[in-house]
């Protein structure tokens, strides 16, 4: 678990900001055709693959990749936050899913419970020591011949933040080296089945990392 002390303040900045983030990224349109594209092969192997199970948006905050997976066809998925009221913003938009308030690294779930897992720029407020606990327990929720797919800024370090989404929040944001990332699935069991690190856009100032792993042992 990320020390209670760190997931105390990035609970606190989310659930200040939860109804400005709601308003800012209601839906997919800020993501690269790039990101998309990472995003429908997640979806493309879940359909293909051979695990059954539902599908946890691991991080969902407001919800708004729930709609786009759901857009690719995907259903039965639910979704786990540090943040009430980025989960009570996922409530409002998903009524018919389950969410529950949890620690990426200690999951509210029985071991294997999930076909897929998207992880998609929720490790990023979890400094490099700690993501070793995270890629664990994201291992233990995952099915044999399930899926997950992680998105992070790719880099080393980390820039803290006193204002976010319009707000006077002091949030940390850490970079992960792409191979360490990758390493670390493949020690729990994972194959890496498709990788890209992309540039950073004009409005971007990290290039961006995407990583999708089967797990096989
Ligand atoms: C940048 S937002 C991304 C939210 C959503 N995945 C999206 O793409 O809109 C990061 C989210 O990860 C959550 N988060 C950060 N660290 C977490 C942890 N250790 N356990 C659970 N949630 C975490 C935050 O509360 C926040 O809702």
């Amino acid at each position: 678990m990320i020390q209670e002390s760190a997931a105390g303040s990035v609970r606190a900045a989310y659930n200040t900001v939860a109804a400005s983030y709601a308003r800012a990224l209601p839906d997919t349109s800020f993501e690269s055709s790039l990101d998309l594209a990472m995003i429908r092969q997640f979806a493309d192997a879940l359909c293909a693959g051979t695990a059954d199970g539902g599908i946890l948006d691991a991080g969902c905050g407001t919800g708004r990749m729930i709609s786009h997976l759901e857009s690719l066809g995907l259903s039965d998925i639910e979704g786990v936050d540090l943040s009430e009221a980025m989960i009570a913003q996922a409530r409002n938009s998903h009524p018919q899913c389950h969410f529950k308030t949890g620690d990426l690294a200690a999951l509210p779930y029985a071991s294997r419970s999930f076909r897929g897992v998207l992880a998609w720029y929720s490790v990023i407020h979890t400094p490099p020591e700690h993501l070793p606990d995270i890629v664990t327990d994201l291992a233990r929720v995952t099915r044999h011949g399930g899926h997950v797919l992680l998105g992070f800024q790719a880099g080393i370090g980390q820039r803290t933040m006193d204002r976010a989404y319009g707000h006077d929040v002091v949030l940390t944001a850490w970079l992960h080296d792409p191979a360490d990332v990758a390493k670390l699935l493949t020690r729990q069991g994972f194959t890496i089945a498709a990788q890209l690190t992309r540039e950073p856009r004009s409005v971007e100032a990290h290039a961006q990392a995407f990583i999708l792993a089967r797990r096989s042992g």
